[in-house]
């Protein structure tokens, strides 16, 4: 009866991969836990400031992109420079909130940040020049910058940089 001592485990394993998806499911179906840095142990205001800026540079990027695909180089410098300009330290937060964002935020997140505003200020530049290539290098930096800084502080909210969690088979 070989067809049949085939047949047992390959059904057992169909139902084993079934309710490992249940179970997969089960869990996405949960709130999220309490939605808190793992690596920046921000305040909820600091970290509502954070991701305002990080709203505005999703904006900006995609300003950029468009202005430089069409040659509106002015409009691709200015956005670039204000994308150059927004750090999270420069909105309205008090003394001791300031001082909590120097503690809160290691040395590595620090060079990731300017090394991004280093590139954003290059783009600018680039772009006022109306120098197309070099532009569309300092772009490409700009959003390794992002990509950078994401797939190491913010893989708990941006779950395209959770390298650590399991890459689901067949999704
Ligand atoms: C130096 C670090 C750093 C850089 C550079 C950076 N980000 Fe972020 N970004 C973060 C962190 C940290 C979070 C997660 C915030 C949280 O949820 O706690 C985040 C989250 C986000 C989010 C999700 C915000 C939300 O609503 O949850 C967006 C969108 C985003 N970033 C866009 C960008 C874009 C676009 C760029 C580049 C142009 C960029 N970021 C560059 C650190 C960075």
């Amino acid at each position: 009866m070989r067809p049949m001592l085939r047949a047992v485990p390959f059904g057992a394993v169909l139902l084993v991969a079934v309710s490992l998806n249940v179970v997969r499911y089960a869990a996405a179906a949960q709130p999220e836990p309490q939605a808190e840095s793992p690596s920046l142990a921000l305040s909820p205001k600091l970290r509502g400031a954070l991701i305002a800026e990080m709203a505005g540079l999703k904006d900006g990027i995609a300003e950029i992109v468009t202005a430089l695909g069409v040659g509106d180089w002015g409009k691709a410098a200015a956005r670039a420079e204000r994308v150059r300009d927004a750090y999270i330290m420069k909105q309205k937060l008090s003394t001791e909130e300031l001082h909590q964002l120097e503690r809160a935020l290691p040395a590595e997140f620090l060079e990731l940040d300017e090394r991004f505003h280093h590139h954003a200020d290059a783009l600018a530049q680039a772009a006022r020049r109306k120098d197309a290539e070099l532009a569309a290098f300092y772009l490409s930096r700009v959003t390794e910058g992002c990509m950078n800084c994401h797939a190491k502080y913010a893989t708990h909210s941006l779950k395209g940089f959770a390298a650590a969690s399991p890459r689901p088979a067949g999704h």
